[in-house]
């Protein structure tokens, strides 16, 4: 195949002109390459080429006891395909109290294989820590699972000296640590004091769940990392101000292995969605929370304080499963859809709204993520030899984000009616076009699990 015409962003540069892909890689790159016998030729003028978008923070088919989140791996990944994403890397769910981590990672096997629709990867989760949790992390760097998640809150949250143990055998062995950072003994104390009170309202999500009890979370586990002969921490939807000047002062004294991403609900939306007649869309945790946190995450994005952009997809229904909360928020299902817009939605506000640049938008959305989970040069970067992941931004196309316009399995996008300036209109997958103008046109299955290697921590 041979791209043509287009703006490309390579690993090497941006520059206008062609792009060369043999089998299931890019193969060369140039201006004014000329076809060779039998080569499908794609005129791309006019249009921006980056590297498939790589996503990792995806919760296909959660399972969260009272629901379970309404995209499994087939029509999450259809909607990753149409919205310009070619990688995954999912969070697995807790199994039953007190499992091993190769449990899930069976579990989620059986739930992705033959339904994934793009390449995919997993993040290890633990319930608790002990010698065999420790010994497990060195087994499954072999299986390529080379970062675990851990919770603060929720019900399989961990002590901190249970995270501390984690984090100094995870130094060792060179792998990294995501952690869902709130501080569980607030939250539960304001939910019982709100619920007490009646206020049960969707606004009182937000109140339940303040940026400090984010960001007093951020900063013990920082310390605690730094404890641990500054082991790799990874922050998973920073959301907020405190928390992101607390990563910063970390940075300062020299706390290196220290990654955070954003998501773009944490960009775009505010608390006001909460006191909306359809506020229960909105409950996830962390909380969104107010427009001057929204600046202050873009203000990181561009000084390069926020590595990466995931999204933390996590649909249910709002005409079904958010009901649960109709009279109390507390019994309402958290969590989102997102891993659709989420490369529209940057290139939009972020790069046509001048507030990133286009290789800003390429690092935070593909090459970051794919460095920090072990994919990388494999994904996450037009160069030769790379897997041939990318994705046709036409940077002319107006659309209103509506849901009808997806393919998430769900009944609402948060961002519905936001005006974009650019949309995916092609993806293509090591070297096959999955989706063209909102269509999917893969196949069912053709997603490979990724063996990942260990993060790489400098770039
Ligand atoms: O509300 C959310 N974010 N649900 C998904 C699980 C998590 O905390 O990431
Ligand atoms: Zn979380
Ligand atoms: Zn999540």
């Amino acid at each position: 195949m041979l791209l043509k015409n287009a703006l490309i962003a390579a690993e090497s540069g941006t520059y206008e002109g062609d792009l060369r892909i043999t089998g299931e890689v890019f193969s060369e790159t140039g201006r004014g390459l000329l076809p060779v016998f039998g080569e499908e030729v794609i005129d791309l003028t006019g249009k921006i080429v980056l590297p498939g978008g790589v996503d990792v923070h995806t919760h296909f088919d959660l399972d969260v006891g009272i629901a379970r989140a309404t995209d499994d791996f087939y029509t999450g990944t259809v909607a990753a395909a149409c919205g310009g994403t070619t990688t995954v890397v999912d969070h697995m769910a807790f199994g039953p109290k007190g499992c091993t981590i190769r449990h899930q990672a069976e579990a989620y096997h059986k739930l992705a294989d033959g339904k994934a629709v793009v390449d995919y990867g997993f993040h290890g989760v633990l319930d608790h820590v002990d010698a065999a949790i420790l010994n497990e992390l060195e087994k499954l760097i072999d299986e390529g699972i080379t970062s675990h998640k851990f919770y603060l809150t929720y019900a399989g949250k961990i002590s901190d000296g249970e995270a501390f143990a984690l984090m100094r055998k995870a130094g060792e062995l060179g792998i990294i640590l995501a952690v869902h950072p709130e501080n569980d003994g607030v939250v539960n104390f304001l939910r019982a004091e709100l619920s007490k009170s009646g206020k049960t309202a969707p606004i009182y999500h937000a109140r339940s769940r303040p940026a400090e009890c984010e960001a007093e979370a951020i900063n013990r586990m920082i310390l605690l990392a730094h404890m641990a002969n500054d082991a790799p921490l990874y922050i998973v939807h920073l959301t907020n101000a405190l928390g992101l000047g607390l990563i910063k002062a970390a940075r300062l004294r020299g706390q290196e292995n220290l990654f955070a991403e954003t998501c773009p609900q944490y960009l775009l939306l505010d608390e006001s969605k909460y006191l909306e007649p359809d506020g229960l869309k909105y409950v996830m945790s962390p909380p969104l929370r107010e427009k001057s946190d929204n600046e202050a995450l873009w203000k990181g994005l561009q000084n390069g304080d926020i590595e990466t952009i995931g999204t933390d997809h996590c649909p249910f229904f709002y005409e079904k499963e958010k009901q649960l909360g109709k009279d109390d928020f507390t019994k309402a299902p958290n969590g989102a859809p997102g891993v659709e817009a989420r490369m529209a939605l940057m290139y939009s506000y972020g790069v046509a709204g001048g507030r990133i640049t286009l290789p800003q938008m390429v690092q935070l959305c593909s090459t970051a993520p794919a460095k920090l989970f072990g994919l990388y040069p494999k994904k996450g970067v037009i160069k030769l030899q790379s897997d041939a992941d990318f994705v046709v931004i036409d940077p002319q196309k107006r659309v209103a984000l509506t849901q009808s316009l997806l393919h998430e399995n769900c009944d609402y996008t948060p961002y519905e009616g936001l005006s974009l300036s650019g949309w995916p209109v092609m993806t293509a997958l090591r070297g096959e076009i999955i989706a063209k103008d909102g269509e999917f046109l893969g196949e069912k299955g053709r997603g490979k699990f990724l063996k990942r290697g260990l993060p790489r921590l400098i770039w």
